[in-house]
């Protein structure tokens, strides 16, 4: 067994509000991207960790990761695409010809710095058990789904609805397939890779998510965040 880790970091956090990319800004007094690398290192110790940047980005990820951006378990980045699903294709990609072809993956974005080592611990496992494991939460909002009209269509019954965190893990070969087949036919918008294995017909098993394991999308969940951490601090 081969663990590796790919961390997409691609995108223009344009929902984030402020000056460039949310996972090169600080929180705390380190940036988003390195407490994520952090996390994934701390979680699964070894596995090398590969960051999918976007074009241009190489001076603000060397920044975002200090020293820390030339040593292991760090590989050289690569350059995303313009949806996540590409981004990970591409990550995926480069893996595939790296010497140390990986047997499994995770899969995390980068604006997830708050994932703990128990629940990648508990993705790790699931994966080798079933090949395709990701963490769910359950939800507190009642979710409905809504037409181009403005009317609602229906509604999920809550208590079948997760909401889906990364890192989602995967047999190496297995996602990169799935992934090569979903843009072979034109899929490039599936929002996580779940969907894209999902996508092949292939199972994917649910384990229990963290609801501290957020995703900084919007200004406030900034703000949330550095009160948290300061909190944790005292
Ligand atoms: O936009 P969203 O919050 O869903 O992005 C999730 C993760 O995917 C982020 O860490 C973002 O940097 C990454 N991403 C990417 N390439 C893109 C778009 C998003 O690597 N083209």
């Amino acid at each position: 067994i081969r663990w590796a880790v790919i961390i997409v970091a691609a995108g223009k956090g344009e929902r984030a509000g402020g000056a460039g990319p949310k996972q090169f800004r600080m929180l705390a007094g380190r940036t988003v991207l390195a407490r994520s690398v952090q996390a994934l290192a701390a979680g699964c110790k070894g596995a090398p960790i590969l960051c999918v940047i976007g074009e241009g980005d190489h001076a603000a990820y060397g920044a975002a990761l200090g020293p820390d951006a030339e040593r292991s378990p760090l590989l050289p980045p690569v350059p995303g695409g313009s949806t996540r699903q590409g981004s990970v294709l591409r990550g995926l990609q480069s893996l595939a010809t790296a010497r140390m072809r990986p047997s499994h993956v995770l899969v995390h974005d980068a604006a997830r710095p708050f994932a703990s080592p128990e629940l990648i611990t508990r993705v790790m496992d699931a994966t080798l058990r079933t090949g395709a494991a990701i963490p769910g939460a359950p939800l507190a909002d009642t979710v409905k789904r809504v037409g181009p009209n403005g009317l609602v269509r229906d509604t999920p019954p809550r208590t079948e609805l997760r909401a889906i965190q990364t890192p989602q893990g995967f047999a190496f070969d297995s996602l990169l397939a799935a992934h090569e087949k979903a843009f072979a036919s034109g899929r490039a918008d599936l929002t996580d890779d779940a969907a894209v294995l999902e996508a092949a017909g292939l199972p994917v098993e649910i384990v229990d998510g963290d609801l501290e394991n957020v995703k900084l999308t919007r200004p406030e969940d900034f703000s949330a965040a550095e009160a948290r951490l300061s909190l944790a601090l005292e």
